[in-house]
């Protein structure tokens, strides 16, 4: 089947905007495969650790091309598999999220990846969430959605999940970084986070997650 026939729903917004449970619930009612595109930038920044972005392009370039992705499993229990294993909790670190930012600026990164997502599109009707997924990877979608919500709820709902995970976190210093992140992630040259036209944008702050579900699901099946 080619790409085109390829049933593709794409999901993109800052980090913090629900993105990541609405699109994985999302997935699963809509019977797509979930891409979490975000864990692909956070692997390789896993891999090549603080400084990674500043190590010479073509080192940079290697290891990421030298790694392999691929999706498990269906619907809301899709997982994605690097180098044939799940992404340790060690990945969803602000932290980390700050690295794969830095490495996200690189034409480069964004060149291989995007690369990487479209050929996971062509195995599978996706579900694919992330910063460029409308504008730059998925252009032809059938729908496409752009989540946001302020920084300040964004970094409560931050706060809520490193806490669930047993994992310590500080409300300003989540706010800091997820200001320093969107900042980086909307002014950078190489896919910009902005919705692409034809995406229905929704604001998240001030709704459940249910709502934001039903509302993407209702759009997409209509
Ligand atoms: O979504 P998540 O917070 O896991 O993404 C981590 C970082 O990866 C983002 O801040 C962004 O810089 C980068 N990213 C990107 N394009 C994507 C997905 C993530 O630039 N499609």
């Amino acid at each position: 089947m080619a790409s085109s026939e390829r049933r593709i729903v794409t999901i993109d917004g800052p980090a913090g905007a629900g993105k990541t449970s609405v699109s994985r619930r999302a997935a699963g009612r809509l019977g797509l495969a979930y891409l979490d595109t975000g864990a692909m930038f956070r692997a390789l920044a896993l891999a090549l650790g603080p400084g990674g972005h500043a190590l010479p392009e073509g080192e940079i370039a290697a290891r990421l091309a030298a790694m392999t992705f691929s999706l498990a499993g269906s619907g809301a229990e899709t997982t994605l598999l690097v180098d044939g294993a799940p992404l340790p909790d060690a990945a969803r670190t602000e932290e980390v999220g700050g690295w794969a930012s830095n490495l996200a600026v690189l034409p480069v990164v964004r060149e291989i990846l995007r690369r990487a997502q479209q050929a996971l599109g062509q195995c599978a009707d996706l579900l694919a969430e992330g910063r460029d997924m409308g504008t730059v990877v998925f252009p032809e979608a059938s729908r496409k959605f752009f989540l946001t919500a302020s920084p300040e709820v964004r970094a409560s709902r931050r706060e809520r999940q490193l806490t669930a995970l047993g994992k310590p976190a500080d409300y300003a210093a989540i706010l800091d970084a997820i200001r320093r992140r969107d900042d980086q992630d909307i002014h950078r040259a190489a896919s910009p986070l902005i919705p692409a036209d034809d995406a229905l944008v929704i604001d998240t702050s001030e709704l459940s997650e249910d709502m934001v579900v039903e509302r993407i699901v209702t759009a997409a099946s209509a």
